[in-house]
Parts: C-alpha cells; sequence; structure tokens
C-alpha cells in the first residue's frame, strides 16, 4: 500500500468517537470521518463519511475532538440527528432517510488507507480552513 495514504492505525480509531482527518484535491481541502464498528457482532470494520449533516451541510458533525457516538450512531450535535456508522443512513432527525457521503478507505495490515482515486490524504485533524471566531448560524 502507499504509505502517503496511510490515514491510521485501526488501534486509533475509537468506537465510541470519530477520528477527523483531512483530504486534499489540488489546492482544495475537505474533511471526513473514521468510525469504527466495533459491535458485539464481532465487526470491526472501518467506514469513513464526509465530515457535515445532512441537514445543513456547513455543519460538521466532528469539530476536532471526535462527534459524539450514541447506541452506534454518529449525533450531529446541532438538531440531534442520528446517522448509522455503517451504512452512514440518518436515522432519525431532520434529515431522516439521506445518507452521509461516503470516502473510500480500505484496512491493510493492521492501518487504515485512503482508496478514493480523486483525493490524497493531507493529514490526520481539521483542514484548518474554519472560521472559529464565528458561532455559525443560529436557530433551526
Ligand atoms: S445541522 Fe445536523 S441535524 Fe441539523
Amino acid at each position: 500500500m502507499d504509505e502517503d495514504r496511510r490515514i491510521a492505525a485501526v488501534s486509533e480509531v475509537p468506537t465510541d468517537g470519530t477520528l477527523l482527518f483531512t483530504l486534499r484535491d489540488g489546492f482544495d481541502r475537505e474533511e471526513a470521518i473514521l468510525v469504527r464498528l466495533g459491535g458485539e457482532s464481532g465487526d470491526d470494520a472501518i467506514h469513513a463519511w464526509k465530515n457535515y449533516c445532512q441537514h445543513w451541510t456547513d455543519v460538521r458533525l466532528d469539530k476536532g475532538s471526535g462527534a459524539a457516538v450514541r447506541e452506534g450512531e454518529v449525533l450531529c450535535q446541532r438538531h440531534a440527528a442520528t446517522f448509522e456508522k455503517g451504512s452512514g443512513l440518518c436515522t432519525h432527525g431532520p434529515c431522516e432517510g439521506a445518507y452521509l457521503e461516503d470516502v473510500a478507505v480500505t484496512v491493510h495490515d493492521d492501518a487504515v488507507y485512503l482508496t478514493e482515486a480523486d483525493y490524497e490524504f493531507d493529514g490526520l485533524g481539521p483542514s484548518g480552513d474554519h472560521d472559529l471566531s464565528s458561532g455559525g448560524r443560529i436557530g433551526f
């Protein structure tokens, strides 16, 4: 596997949160999150999703310290939409029925690699493109 596309060790991906990373497409950067199923079924698969809610697409799910995960689902803290970790399906909330945008990754030798052809791996953590001085949108 191409070491430039290695995102993280599988053990670094939490089962009770998310791991934020940044993708690069030329000069453009986008954030994505890794999730690990880690269920009682023994399914320890890793999935990656673009880091924005399907209700308001300018709302990040993971703001840098991991998105909240409740009962195996990623929670958007703005209006409490929940997304299945494995499918990206919104099971509850204002965007119920919508899916998170997936990012192709694979696991090799206990590490997660980016396989999405259109992007390069930029690094772990936020893209740095966010205006932290603003509280963002207000209201529903
Ligand atoms: S912005 Fe995520 S539920 Fe409204």
